[in-house]
């Protein structure tokens, strides 16, 4: 990537509840902010099965679990990567410990706004401490419901948001990365707070709305998901007004390069 001039940040996981013993090695127990299971199934070997009930953490596990973040973005530069993106979006084990509806904790990491920020706010100082502010990005997702997240009515969600971003500003990562459900009045109020880039998305724009964020002051970067997994020359189309790859749904998690790597280039290209 880096000999074709590419730049590339890997992103760092936890499923947290979002996960079934099937699919660990040591058919492990997932681990959550608290006993609360996601009530929906996962794919595993022997076919869907309903997320169990996961084990909460113990508070001090949680350091455990910050310094696995730590070694995790080591391990991503030491690979070569130029950074890392935190994934504290779509349902998984950061955004369960926002949300109230999966985090039901007493101690200091739960039962206030400011509590159940303090466990992301705590793995972004880690990781920025390990690798460079500059080298790290974080994904958010406010109020997106998925894998069983409900982050309850829309002053909830302002308050948990704007306190989490308030409190991760002073890092000054390199991004925030949103994933944007149409609460303008939150991410401009989110935007205004943040020092460096705010990127973008919302899922399923047209080619004509890629930029519309951008021009209405919203964002800094607009982030593509599909587009760029089908067209591997997508911003040379973009410019040129060129056709675009049709995506293959069917190649979409399947595991394998087939879909990932073998999309046409423009002729010429
Ligand atoms: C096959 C596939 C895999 C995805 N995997 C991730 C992921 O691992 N982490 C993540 O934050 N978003 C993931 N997403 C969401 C995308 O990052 C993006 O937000 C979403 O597809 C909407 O953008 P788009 O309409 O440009 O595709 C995935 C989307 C697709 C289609």
């Amino acid at each position: 990537m880096h000999a074709r001039g590419g730049h590339l940040y890997i992103q760092l996981m936890h499923a947290g509840r979002v996960s079934h013993p099937d699919n660990t090695p040591h058919h492990r127990r997932p681990v959550a902010p608290s006993e609360i299971a996601a009530g929906q199934d996962m794919f595993t070997p022997t076919g869907p099965q309903p997320m169990p009930v996961p084990r909460a953490l113990a508070t001090d596990e949680i350091a455990d679990v910050v310094a696995e973040f730590r070694h995790a973005a080591a391990a991503a530069i030491a690979a070569g990567a130029d950074g890392v993106e935190i994934h504290a979006a779509n349902g998984y084990l950061l955004h369960q410990f926002l949300s109230p509806n999966a985090n039901e904790r007493t101690d200091a990491y739960g039962g206030s706004v400011e509590n159940r920020s303090r466990f992301v706010v705590e793995v972004a100082a880690a990781v920025a401490d390990e690798i460079g502010a500059d080298r790290a990005g974080i994904r958010i997702s406010p109020a997106f419901p998925l894998g069983g997240i409900d982050e309850g009515p829309r002053e909830n969600v302002h308050a948990q948001y704007l306190d989490l971003v308030g409190r991760l500003a002073p890092l000054s990562l390199a991004y925030l990365h949103v994933h944007h459900l149409g609460d303008d009045e939150l991410l401009r109020a989110m935007r205004e707070a943040w020092p460096t880039a705010v990127l973008v998305v919302r899922y399923g724009r047209t080619r004509e709305q890629i930029a519309d964020d951008i021009d209405a002051g919203l964002a800094d970067l607009a982030p593509l998901g599909r587009f760029a997994l089908a067209n591997p020359d997508v911003v040379e189309r973009l410019r040129t007004g060129a056709a675009l790859n049709e995506l293959d749904p069917d190649t979409l998690y399947a595991g394998g390069a087939r879909g990932y790597v073998d999309y046409p280039v423009l002729a010429g290209a």
